[in-house]
């Protein structure tokens, strides 16, 4: 039984993020999809509504759960009883940013990293993009779920 941790920031959760989601619940046993609470970037939605966003968006799949957590990744992984981690891969420039902390979670842990490289159609899709077209009045419904689509436009 492998059970996985998918971890992000979600603020908000992407058709990006769906599309890991759909795959890594496919691959693992369990899926535990977790947010981070303590990080220092600008957030548009706070913890609880990010968990909601995600609550909705995993309903289908029965494999799957959502979680939070402060600190490090690899310790609330280790709560979690999950051996591995999954994140996906927009770029060159995510592949490098993500194997020097899946090297360095490792190493502290042994908590393994597992690589999805993101479908062609969601590789230019951030929630920082979504975040900042959706501020300046474009139109980003085509990026996110239509739940997370009415969020946004209730927040901005
Ligand atoms: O969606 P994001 O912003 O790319 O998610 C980043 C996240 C939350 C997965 C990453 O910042 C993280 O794991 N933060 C937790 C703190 C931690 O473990 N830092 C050490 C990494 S080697």
């Amino acid at each position: 039984m492998i059970r996985a941790v998918f971890p992000g920031t979600f603020d908000p959760p992407t058709v990006g993020h769906l599309d890991v989601i759909t795959r890594a619940a496919a691959a693992f046993d369990e899926l535990i999809v977790a947010t981070g609470v303590n990080q220092s970037k600008n957030r548009l939605f706070g913890p609880q509504e990010r968990i909601e966003m995600l609550t909705e968006l995993v309903e289908p799949f029965p494999n799957v759960r959502i979680g939070s957590f402060e600190g490090l990744v690899v310790d609330y992984c280790r709560a979690e009883g999950a051996e591995v981690m999954v994140k996906g891969l927009r770029s060159a420039a995510d592949y490098d940013y993500e194997l020097q902390m899946a090297q360095l979670n490792r190493r502290m842990t042994g908590v393994d990293t597992f690589f999805l490289p993101t479908a062609p159609e969601h590789a230019f899709i951030s929630s920082s993009w979504v975040k900042e077209i959706a501020r300046l009045g474009g139109d980003v419904s085509t990026f996110v779920t239509p739940a997370v689509h009415a969020r946004l436009l209730n927040t901005l």
